[in-house]
């Protein structure tokens, strides 16, 4: 394709997967509602071309909110659809909490501040923009006000997560040990729907989808109480990516706040506490690290995944903690990321294409499936940020061009073998149709 091709397509992909000009699907068949990062992600894209649909994108994910805060991460805005877990399979009309809206009863990473603001310096300080500052603000708030509360489970803020789901990241070998732990009993009735329209060996396994269901189950028992779902839920976890993209968020959430006069102490407080407490949960000072912590074993998930560069998105790290990483980065049995060689040469681990999301020598990498090994546009996105802020612009350089390259070459892929380049899951999905767009013009 050429660049001009690509640009056209990746619009001509936002507009097929639009429902309404409310929603925009990840995915036109996989996927057939609202997810939460993807379409705050979708809306940046959107801004580069339509400023009020990307503004409506926007507000359908905000209709979603729960009464406590939370803006979970499904709604099915349209009803029920052939994708599994339908609406009704939650049973969220039982919580006192839920909107009018059928959604989910989780959330997801919290990347929409930061796509507010993308969008709002995008656009420039227009009169709308600031108007459409003000109208969001009131509802990211409470959003981060809720992570940083009701799911706050040992007093540090920072949020836990009660389900992969949450993560983005499903079948991540970081949360294998926290569900070997887990025994599914009882298990309701229920009928996957993703290997009807992806090939099976991209997906997660049974074993996995039986543990999804199960968390399901319990929630819907607990009728989505907080201080229940936090006293049973059996996997409650802090995750690496998850809680870095939530500081950078509060940032970003601390920038709107100023746009629209708002006090942005409470934010504040958030992120100092958050500063205070990541290392001692998930840096292992001797393998030069960030792992995920499972509160329910106690202990670390020391399973070496690319979230592991999260922290650089949101200034966590520190400058020594940084160069330790890159030495990850550049391991060919890692993560044969080297930034010196142009983009598809073959890399001395057999990698030509990052980042890959599992490191190569984890026993559970696998190139094609799901969060097991493949490249992904959104964590390459992320993880770009990150190394750009501290400065290593060659390596955000070539993970754009890697990323660019992908798309250019193979198609509108969810994800990308990282061998090969080869495109996984669903096709003409919407995520890298916004991320190119975002890319290109960065
Ligand atoms: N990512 C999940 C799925 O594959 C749900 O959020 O269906």
């Amino acid at each position: 394709m050429t660049l001009s091709d690509t640009y056209h397509r990746a619009i001509a992909i936002l507009r097929t997967n639009d429902v309404n000009g409310i929603f925009t699907k990840p995915g036109p068949r996989q996927y057939p509602h609202s997810w939460n990062w993807d379409s705050a992600t979708v809306a940046l894209g959107l801004a580069h071309f339509d400023l009020p649909r990307a503004m409506a994108e926007v507000r359908g994910l905000i209709a979603g909110q729960w009464h406590d805060g939370m803006i979970p991460h499904v709604i099915y805005h349209t009803g029920p659809s052939d994708y599994f877990p339908d609406p009704d399979f939650w049973q969220t009309n039982n919580s006192r909490h839920a909107p009018s809206v059928q959604t989910s009863g989780i959330t997801q990473p919290p990347l929409l501040a930061t796509m507010v603001r993308k969008i709002a310096e995008l656009t420039g300080d227009t009169a709308e923009i600031k108007q459409f500052l003000s109208e969001v603000y009131p509802a990211l708030w409470r959003w981060h006000h809720w992570m940083h509360t009701a799911r706050d489970a040992d007093g540090s803020g920072m949020c836990c997560l009660i389900h992969p789901w949450e993560s983005g990241t499903d079948d991540s070998p970081r949360w294998l040990k926290a569900f070997e732990r887990i025994h599914p009993t009882n298990v309701p009735p229920y009928q996957r729907k993703d290997t009807v329209h992806v090939n099976a060996i991209f997906r997660p396994t049974k074993h996995e989808y039986e543990r999804y269901v199960h968390l399901i189950d319990v929630f819907r028992r607990n009728n989505y109480e907080h201080d229940q779902l936090l006293t049973h839920s059996p996997f409650l976890a802090q995750d690496v990516l998850f809680s870095s993209i939530l500081q950078r968020a509060d940032e970003d959430l601390i920038w709107i706040a100023t746009k629209t006069s708002n006090t942005s102490d409470q934010i504040a407080a958030w992120m100092r506490q958050t500063r205070q407490y990541f290392d001692a949960r998930h840096w292992d000072a001797e393998r030069g690290l960030y792992f995920d912590y499972d509160m329910r074993a106690g202990c670390r998930l020391e399973v070496n995944t690319a979230m592991t560069f999260a922290p650089l998105y949101a200034g966590l790290a520190s400058r020594e903690q940084a160069e330790r990483l890159l030495t990850h980065l550049h391991n060919p049995n890692e993560y044969d990321f080297d930034p010196a060689t142009p983009t598809g040469s073959l890399g001395a681990g057999g990698l030509r294409y990052g980042i890959s999301t599992t490191a190569r020598n984890e026993p559970e990498w696998q190139a094609q499936r799901y969060w097991r090994g493949p490249a992904w546009p959104i964590l390459n996105w992320v993880l770009a940020q990150g190394f750009r802020r501290y400065g290593y612009e060659s390596i955000y350089q070539k993970i754009k061009q890697d990323t660019l390259a992908l798309i250019e070459k193979t198609g509108f892929y969810e994800y990308y073998d990282p061998r090969d380049g080869s495109g996984c899951g669903s096709i003409d999905f919407s995520w890298p149709a916004a991320l190119w767009l975002i890319f290109k013009r960065e």
